[in-house]
């Protein structure tokens, strides 16, 4: 079994990474950073019965990291495709510089729809489709206007794809994690009960692959409570509640 992720070098992408590759998966990580990538490359070792583990160097914020990535999907079919490399882009939008929002609008929508569709041009029944969006496509933290957005868009399109890969034999899942410690003092601000490791939420994520059933999979019982929460509460109150500093 064969699997391309993106950001596979740290945090979600690379406890995906080593997860895979623990259950004989063969891995092509995707990430800018070569030395991490061949790093990542020797802690996962020789590969599984498909062939050696591989990687790729592509900023996906850019159409040209794009277009080699989207080469390597068609010119190869993978059974799996995570699209988990993401961007925030912190801020008061006004107040913060476009070309801050734009290279988060591209990795994080452009470059997980060219994935999307050169992996499904070749993908055959039984593969399937991860796309990391965040609880935050439920409901937006103001603050990270544009983050959010593009959750809610990689939420809502990998909905919209679960139903439509589904004649194919193709599940098609939205990931939606919340606070999760993927960076040394990233959730500092956050009770530590509210922040799941990277590990936990890979392990959601791979129990309902195995499932294959739901098309939106949210980790963890503090972050369902929330998802639900965001449809009961008016959306005013949501909306202070998440921008006051945790
Ligand atoms: N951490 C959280 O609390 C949280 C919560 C909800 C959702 N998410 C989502 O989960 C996903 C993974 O987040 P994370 O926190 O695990 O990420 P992370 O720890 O920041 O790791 C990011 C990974 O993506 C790669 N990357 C970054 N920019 C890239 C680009 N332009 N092109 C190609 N690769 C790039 C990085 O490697 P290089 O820097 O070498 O490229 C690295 O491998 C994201 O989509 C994020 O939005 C995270």
């Amino acid at each position: 079994m064969t699997a391309l992720i993106t950001g596979a070098t740290e945090g979600i992408g690379r406890a995906f990474a080593r997860a895979l590759a623990a259950e004989g998966r063969t891995v092509t990580a995707v990430a800018r950073t070569e030395r991490h990538l061949a790093a990542l490359m020797t802690e996962l070792g020789p590969g599984g019965p498909d062939g050696e583990h591989d990687y790729l160097v592509a900023d996906l914020a850019t159409p040209e990291g794009v277009r080699t990535v989207a080469d390597a999907l068609a010119a190869a079919p993978y059974e799996l495709l995570i699209n988990n490399a993401g961007l925030a882009a912190p801020g008061p939008f006004a107040e913060t510089p476009l070309d801050q929002a734009l290279p988060a609008l591209r990795l994080n929508c452009e470059a997980v729809v060219t994935l999307a569709h050169a992996f499904l041009a070749t993908a055959g029944p039984g593969a399937a489709l991860i796309n990391v969006a965040s609880t935050l496509a439920f409901a937006p933290r103001p603050g990270q206007a544009v983050y959010s957005a593009t959750k809610a868009f990689v939420a809502s399109f990998s909905e919209a794809l679960w139903y439509e890969q589904r004649p194919r034999g193709i599940y098609v899942m939205a990931l939606c994690p919340g606070p999760t410690a993927t960076r040394p003092g990233l959730h500092a601000d956050t009770p530590a009960a509210l922040v799941q490791p990277p590990e936990a939420v890979v392990a959601t994520a791979l129990a309902a692959l195995r499932r294959r059933r739901r098309p939106t999979i949210v980790p963890g019982r503090a972050n369902t409570l929330f998802a639900a929460a965001t449809r009961i509460l008016p959306r005013p109150t949501t909306l202070t509640l998440l921008a006051t500093p945790r």
